[in-house]
Order: C-alpha cells, then structure tokens, then sequence
C-alpha cells in the first residue's frame, strides 16, 4: 500500500549547515498491517510519519501510495492527505468549534459529503467511542481521553485508508491511556491500515504486525512484535528496550 523509497529529510539550519534527519528509509507497508514505530527521542519518528503524507516534503526519495508516487509535484497531495487520516499528540482539534463541527467541517468542506451525511456518519462514529452525549458541547469541557477520541473520530469520518498516529497516547494522564488505546485496537481489529508512533510498549506486543526501531534517522531493527521484544539483535535496541521495558 505505501512503498517508502531511500527517503532522506535534511532541515537547513540559521547557521547555514544542514541536519541530516532520516537518512535513506526504504519500507513497505502492505493493506492491513499495524506497524509500531519506536526509537529514542530526537531520531526522526515523528518526521518519518509527517513525510508520509507530505506534511514535511522529503529532501529526496519517494513515497508510492498506491501505486502513485506522491513526492511527484504534479500529484495533488490534498487528494492524497484524504485518504490519509494523522492523530497527534495533542489533539488539534479547534476549540471555537463544537465536537460535531470538528468532525463535519473538513468531509463537508471538501466535498466528500454533504452535511447531513457527515452528521449521520459522525453521529454513528460517536456513539462507537461513547461519546455521542458530546456531539454538542465545545473539546473545552472534554478530558484528555475524550479529546483524543474525538480527534481519532474525526480522522475517521474521513473514511481514510490509513491512518499515521503521532504519540497519541503522550500527553494523556495515565487513567485516560487505556481508553485511547481501546479504540485504536479496536480499529486495528476492524483491519484499518495503522502507522503508530508510540511509547506504549504494551499495546505494540499486543497489536503490531511489526516492530520498528528507528535510531538517527534510520530504521536500525524490524521485526514481529515477539522477535522484536523477546531477541533485539543490535545493542541499541537491546540498551533501549531496557530503559523503557
Ligand atoms: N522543522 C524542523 N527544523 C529543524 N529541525 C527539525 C525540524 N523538525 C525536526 N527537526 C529535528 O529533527 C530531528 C528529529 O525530530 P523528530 O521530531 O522527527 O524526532 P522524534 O523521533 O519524533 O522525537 P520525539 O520522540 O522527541 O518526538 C530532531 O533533531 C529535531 O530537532
Ligand atoms: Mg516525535
């Protein structure tokens, strides 16, 4: 489904000199496949998912997204990024609207739906999260929890192929972790295509089809969540699984 080809990102700094942030990624992601991102601070992750939907343009390489490759400038990328939901650590939902504007305005405003069919489908999204008392109240008077389950609704009423989820789960208190983390299980057992970055090492042996360890901007390790946790091959992993596990 999306094919990452020697993708490298550089950010030109004040000074003149250049970081070199990923460094030649190449990886496939096949239709239904959870992958689990992880890695220390600082080693490219979020950059990695923000180029697969082109919200950072690669410095070079290609991304293939179903068989289109959409580093080509003639690809319309606000077509690509539909079919592309992202969930970020801090919610990003608008706080002027309430939680059913949220989830209408971009299906509504882009022409997907009309509005009556995007209330519908939000409505019936809502009430799978247990939050359709909400529809009407401003993300103001949510939880932290319930911001972050809106926002992954919202992401859905998109009807996405895939969805790219940044630390979801990071700026959440610990009691609001588990719900979170409920709903995306529930949608990787539904089959949604999910790209997670995520320190949730738990939820990584429970749901991943794969493990990646990404370390300075490459990929160091890949592996089955089992192979991945029970037998790290490099020491980097080996040192980093033991900080975090
Ligand atoms: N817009 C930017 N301009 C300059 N440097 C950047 C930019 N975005 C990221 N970087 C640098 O790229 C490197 C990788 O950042 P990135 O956010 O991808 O790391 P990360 O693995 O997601 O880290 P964390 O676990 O802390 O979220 C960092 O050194 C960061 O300072
Ligand atoms: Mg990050």
């Amino acid at each position: 489904m999306i094919s990452v080809k020697n993708l490298c990102k550089e950010f030109k700094n004040t000074d003149g000199s250049v970081t070199k942030v990923l460094k030649g990624i190449n990886y496939e992601i096949n239709k239904g496949e959870k992958i689990v991102i992880v890695g220390p601070s600082g080693s490219g992750k979020s950059t990695f998912l923000r180029c697969l939907n082109l919200m950072e343009r690669p410095t070079s390489g290609h991304i293939i997204f179903d068989d289109v490759d959409i580093t080509d400038p003639k690809v319309n990328i606000n077509k690509v990024r539909e079919r592309m939901g992202m969930v970020f650590q801090h919610f990003n939902l608008f706080n002027n609207l309430t939680v059913m504007q949220n989830l209408t305005l971009a299906p509504v405003k882009l022409g997907i739906m009309s509005e009556t069919e995007a209330k519908e489908k939000a409505k019936g999204l809502l009430e799978r999260v247990n939050l359709l008392d909400k529809a009407d109240v401003y993300p103001i008077s949510l939880s932290g929890g319930q911001k972050q389950r809106i926002a992954i609704v919202r992401s859905l009423c998109m009807n996405p192929e895939v969805i790219l989820f940044d630390e979801p789960t990071s700026a959440l208190d610990p009691e609001m972790v588990g719900e979170v983390l409920d709903v995306m299980k529930q949608l990787a057992d539904e089959g949604m295509t999910m790209v997670v970055v995520t320190h949730e090492m738990g939820f990584a042996k429970e749901v991943a089809t794969k493990v990646l360890f990404v370390d300075e901007g490459q990929i160091l390790e890949e592996n089955t969540p089992e192979e991945f946790f029970g037998n790290p091959q490099s020491k980097r992993l080996q040192e980093f699984l033991s900080k975090v596990l």
